[in-house]
């Protein structure tokens, strides 16, 4: 989509669509005003009418009004103006994305960033603007045998703005692109089914992904994980004919020699449990195992577009998680990367073990922060629900700035504790530590778990379980949490420049 910024009174500038917001009261938006001024009455006889209240979830498309200049006048309702929130503006927006395309209107003037936002000024407003009309026109149509009919999509998209810095609101709307570019990739990535989406199949298309944006790409083969000791990782590749892939992704836009953020994401691109294999309601569900390592690649994608002056480096653990005649059986006992010994007293806590690795790899980057996303633990969604992404680590800094950057991105996360007292649920009898710790806190003891790889590294986790994909009929990938770590990196970024 094209986005360009205006100066004009709304209506006075020629689209397809003017969209402006009625509150409940009635209350009419300044635009909505000089609709109704300009057409001699026409939002006030509406509102009269009974038909709009200017309630959340109303929309009226109205043709031909007079005074204004487009051709059609969308009017929005927004519920009660001084409760006009984060969520409600949010909210309004993906509903104005949704019905935009449902009419013949290619081109519109959205005159709602001058609605005032409890706590929000204009950037944010045009950034989330901007990813909700990007995400309106997501659609996963690929594995279909025709493509859904060609829809009348949105293309031209004007913002008015009264006053302020264009420069820093077109700053604003790039970065909406930008994460918007990340968070369709991940989508993809997510929804594609287990048999297109391999670890090799991501492989690929990260190292396209650095071709396209210059990046330099590596793939690490199943000797090259031998040579370096990956007895985690390895284990859970076995039970699988295809080859393990581990995939690193080098963004340079920093200082040569300034400490990159390591990004680990969970590759796993399909998680039938192993030998300790799932009950088969929703199992195909485990096609999302791979949700952290494609929010790596969104991140880079959107790193890509943004050009940011740091330096990041993405690493994805990818393997499938299926029981075979050689996969890894309750008992067994592998060496990881960092010689610590596991006991596998449950092969479907197989997240771990190719994170454990991935982790200790990534010491050789020497990075100034750690951070692994991984769809980790059920116990998660139990926990959090779908709104937010769990969120452990070893560095209260960083975990606060995570809180942070997922609060201006909408894609927030909630610390949990890890405290030494719940490390001895990981005691194992014969080897080093055991792979799980029984039922309780079970997203607690999995970062348990991850932390005895991140001793020397300034590290945070986020359990995506919840967070990654919804179920159900609107079943399908959410992007999740490439807003919020495309946020964190912008911040980080501000902090140099
Ligand atoms: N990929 C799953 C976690 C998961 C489960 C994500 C449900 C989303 C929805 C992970 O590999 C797993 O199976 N975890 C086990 C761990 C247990 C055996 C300690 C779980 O959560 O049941
Ligand atoms: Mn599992
Ligand atoms: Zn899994």
């Amino acid at each position: 989509m094209n986005y360009s910024i205006e100066h004009k009174k709304p209506i006075e500038i020629d689209s397809d669509c003017l969209v402006a917001a009625v509150f409940e009261g009635p209350a009419l938006s300044p635009t909505a005003s000089d609709i109704d001024a300009a057409s001699d009455g026409a939002v006030t006889r509406l509102l009269e009418s009974g038909d709009l209240e200017g309630k959340k979830g109303q929309i009226m498309l109205q043709h031909h009004v007079s005074g204004v200049s487009s051709k059609r006048v969308m009017l929005v309702g927004c519920g009660q103006q001084d409760k006009f929130d984060t969520d409600a503006f949010l909210a309004m927006a993906a509903r104005v994305a949704t019905h935009i395309n449902k009419t013949a209107a290619t081109s519109a003037v959205f005159a709602l960033t001058e609605l005032n936002v409890v706590g929000r000024d204009t950037n944010w407003k045009l950034r989330h603007l901007t990813q909700a009309l990007e995400a309106g026109h997501y659609n996963f149509d690929v594995m279909k045998s025709e493509p859904s009919k060609a829809r009348r999509l949105l293309a031209d998209v004007v913002y008015t703005l009264a006053d302020g810095d264009d420069d820093d609101a077109m700053h604003a709307i790039i970065q909406g692109k930008a994460i918007a570019a990340g968070t369709r990739l991940a989508k993809d990535l997510g929804n594609l089914p287990g048999n297109v989406c391999t670890p090799t199949y991501l492989a690929d298309e990260a190292v396209k992904l650095a071709r396209e944006f210059g990046m330099k790409s590596t793939v690490l083969e199943e000797k090259d994980m031998e040579e370096l000791g990956m007895g985690a990782l390895l284990s859970v590749s076995r039970g699988s004919v295809q080859p393990a892939k581990l995939i690193v992704v080098e963004y340079s836009g920093g200082k040569k020699d300034a400490a990159p953020y390591v990004l680990v994401g969970k590759g796993l691109t399909f998680d039938a449990g192993g030998i300790s294999i799932k009950p088969a309601a929703n199992m195909d569900e485990m096609k999302y195992d791979m949700c952290g390592g494609a929010s790596v690649l969104g991140v880079l994608r959107a790193l890509g577009e943004l050009k940011l002056p740091i330096n990041v480096v993405g690493v994805v653990p990818s393997s499938e998680n299926l029981p075979d005649g050689d996969a890894n059986k309750p008992g067994d006992i592998v060496t990881s990367m960092s010689g610590q010994t596991i006991e596998i007293l449950n092969t479907d806590a197989e997240g771990r073990l190719i994170l454990c690795d991935a982790l200790t790899y990534s010491e050789r980057f020497k990075p100034k922060a750690v951070i692994d996303i991984a769809t980790l633990t059920g116990a998660c969604v139990v926990a959090l629900g779908e709104h937010a992404s769990g969120l452990l680590g070893n560095d209260d800094a960083l975990a606060q700035e995570l809180v942070s950057a997922g609060e201006y991105a909408i894609d927030r996360v909630w610390q949990l504790p890890l405290w030494e007292q719940y490390q001895q649920q990981l005691d194992s009898n014969f080897a080093d530590m055991a792979n799980v710790g029984g039922r309780a806190a079970g997203t607690i003891t999995a970062a348990c778990f991850l932390s005895r790889y991140t001793k020397a590294l300034t590290w945070a986790h986020l359990d995506i379980a919840g967070t990654a994909w919804t179920s159900g009929k609107a079943k399908g990938a959410t992007g999740r949490p490439v807003g919020l770590l495309t946020q964190y990196l912008i911040d980080r970024a501000g902090e140099v420049a």
